[in-house]
């Protein structure tokens, strides 16, 4: 069971949203529908109200008679603050029929309506389903608004090519086939059971770079893997989870939201403004322990120069900083990146020094793990001992670590409620 909120704009393909509500029903998910006024000239909201067993809304300042709230959700006691409850709420958008009008206002960040707004402040994976004319379909203007949606993780369901609507029309641009969209929309909702529903998850992924002059940096060789994989297996979970990326080259995955920085500084910031709404925070960033006193402006000339020194000083400790600010019903979890004997001892002085609640100990002077390599094999060290994590995926690595957070939480619950 999953939750799925529809935009339904108008055009002549909109009848068939019906189709995809009373297929999706019939599957088992929760459907919320909006739809655009232009949509309500094609079908009436009272189609959609009734398959879905839910309210229809067009406007953004329309009250919600269910709160934002989904068939398979108790509405909440207060009306919630923002119109945009609903989308806050799906577990995937999936805009269909989507007009190249609606397209192009998506690509551009037009919010000028319920439907294009709640893809603006959509957090979860966007579908998009064109339906159009074909040569609106085949003009560049469409197809570049498409490749850019694309670039930004939305998915696109292309349409199918025959008969279109005008009498003796022929081409690509008829609305896939209402199964496929379904299908879709069921690929990037979470499978099975959503026990972190809910459960807000900030992870940090990277490694920062500390500007040396216009062009260079220091850095390290972190490419993100880690911290990547824990998010996917978090949001596979059901968590709403938010990824604090420090130059990292990797694929993104559409039900997670990534804040790009570069240095330890813009990292602290992000990490800051966003740590009092966190319920987890896995910090496996390798954030810059120094960074140049002073970044040159433009760009370093070597003429004249035999050597060149380099005064770097210590940058803030962003996890210890957060900590000190913790409350006890958040789980705390640092990494240490560390090389050779003695790596799961300083992990435990992590622990205690920086105030966490585990911390996964990767060894990174064998060859095969840790930075830049697909696999890992760690140690987690928590205040009831240490774990050894065997070789594996980073993602098994990830459900590991998360398995430890889970844990942790129970037995924080269990302390809170005795
Ligand atoms: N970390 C941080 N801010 C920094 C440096 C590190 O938040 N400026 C975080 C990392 O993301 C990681 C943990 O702290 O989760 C451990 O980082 P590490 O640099 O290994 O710890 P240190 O205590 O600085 O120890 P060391 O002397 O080994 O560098």
């Amino acid at each position: 069971m999953a939750r799925l909120l529809l935009g339904v704009r108008g055009g002549i393909a909109a009848y068939k949203a019906l189709e995809v509500v009373r297929l999706a029903t019939k599957a088992g998910h929760a459907v919320r529908a909006i739809q655009t006024p232009t949509a309500q000239r094609f079908v009436g909201a009272a189609s959609f109200a009734a398959l879905t067993g839910a309210p229809v809304l067009t406007d953004e300042f329309e009250r919600d008679p269910a709160r934002g709230a989904f068939p398979d959700q108790d509405p909440p006691a207060h009306d919630p603050a923002s119109h945009l409850e609903l989308v806050r709420n799906a577990d995937a958008y999936l805009i269909a029929p989507a007009s190249a009008n609606t397209i192009a206002k998506l690509a551009h960040g037009l919010a000028d309506n319920l439907l294009t707004s709640a893809a603006l402040a959509a957090s979860c994976p966007v579908l998009v389903a064109p339906a159009m004319n074909h040569l609106m379909w085949e003009h560049p203007a469409t197809q570049a608004n498409l490749a850019l949606l694309r670039e930004r993780g939305v998915i696109v369901v292309p349409p199918t090519t025959g008969a279109l609507a005008t009498k003796h029309e022929w081409g690509t641009g008829r609305l896939a086939d209402v199964a496929d969209l379904v299908a879709a929309f069921e690929a990037v909702v979470p499978a099975g059971a959503r026990p972190w529903d809910g459960l807000k998850v900030l992870i940090t992924a990277g490694g920062t770079r500390e500007p040396i002059d216009a062009v260079r940096y220091v850095g390290n060789r972190s490419s993100g893997r880690m911290g990547f994989a824990v998010a996917e297996e978090a949001a596979a979970l059901g968590a709403q989870v938010t990824v604090i990326a420090a130059n990292v080259a990797l694929a993104r995955h559409p039900r997670v939201s990534y804040l790009d920085v570069e240095t330890a500084a813009q990292l602290r910031d992000a990490a800051v403004a966003e740590f009092a709404a966190t319920d987890v925070l896995v910090m496996a960033a390798a954030v810059a322990d120094f960074r140049p006193a002073a970044a040159h402006e433009g760009k370093l000339k070597k003429s004249g120069r035999d050597e060149l020194q380099l005064v770097l000083e210590r940058t803030e400790d962003v996890l210890s900083g957060l900590a000190a600010t913790r409350r006890a019903d958040q789980t705390l979890v640092g990494f240490a990146a560390e090389h050779g004997a003695g790596a799961v001892a300083y992990g435990r002085d992590k622990l205690v020094r920086k105030g966490l609640d585990a911390v996964v100990v990767n060894d990174v002077s064998q060859p095969g793990i840790g930075f830049d390599a697909t696999d890992n094999e760690v140690t987690l060290v928590t205040a009831a001992g240490d774990e050894a994590v065997p070789r594996g995926t980073k993602a098994e690595v990830g459900r590991a670590i998360l398995a430890v957070v889970d844990r942790l939480r129970a037995a924080t619950e269990a302390k809170a409620g005795a």
